[in-house]
C-alpha cells in the first residue's frame, strides 16, 4: 500500500497541474482507495468563479467514476505555512463517499496537520437521516 509520504508526493505532483489563473492558489489532492489505487486531483478554476472545482472533489469524482468505492485516506497540499483544510462542500462530499477517513494536510515542505473527517464535519447530514 502507498505510504503517507507517497500520497503527499502524489498530491504535490498533482498540484503542479492546477488550473488556477484567478486565485493563483494551487491545490493538489491524493485520495487513497482501499484497493491501493491513488486518485489525484488539482483545483480547476473557471471565469464564472462559481464553477470552480476543488482539488479534493476532482480526486473524489475521478475515483468514483473509475469504480472505487472504499477509501482509506486523503492528502491535501497547498503552498501555505498554515494548513489548508477542505472547504465545507468538499467535506460533505467526502463524508458521503469516504466516511470518517483521515485527512492529512501538507505544504511543499512538510505535513502540517492530521485530522479525522468527522472532526472536520461534526453533526453531519447524511443518508441515514433520510430513512429514520
Ligand atoms: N481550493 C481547493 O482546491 N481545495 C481546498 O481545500 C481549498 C480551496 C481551491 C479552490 C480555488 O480554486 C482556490 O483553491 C482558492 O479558493
Amino acid at each position: 500500500m502507498p505510504t503517507e509520504a507517497d500520497l503527499v508526493q502524489a498530491a504535490r505532483a498533482a498540484r503542479e497541474f492546477a488550473v488556477a489563473p484567478y486565485s493563483n492558489f494551487r491545490v493538489g489532492a491524493a485520495l487513497l482507495g482501499s484497493s491501493g489505487t491513488v486518485f489525484t486531483g488539482c483545483n480547476v478554476e473557471n471565469a464564472s468563479y462559481g464553477l470552480t472545482v476543488c482539488a479534493e472533489r476532482v480526486a473524489l469524482l475521478k475515483a468514483l467514476s473509475e469504480g472505487e468505492r472504499d477509501f482509506a485516506t486523503i492528502v491535501v497540499v497547498a503552498d501555505t505555512a498554515a494548513p489548508t483544510p477542505p472547504c465545507g462542500p468538499c467535506r460533505q462530499l467526502l463524508w458521503e463517499y469516504c466516511g470518517d477517513i483521515p485527512v492529512v494536510l501538507a505544504n511543499l515542505n512538510s505535513v502540517t496537520g492530521r485530522h479525522r473527517l468527522q472532526d472536520l464535519l461534526p453533526f453531519p447530514f447524511d443518508g441515514r437521516l433520510l430513512s429514520s
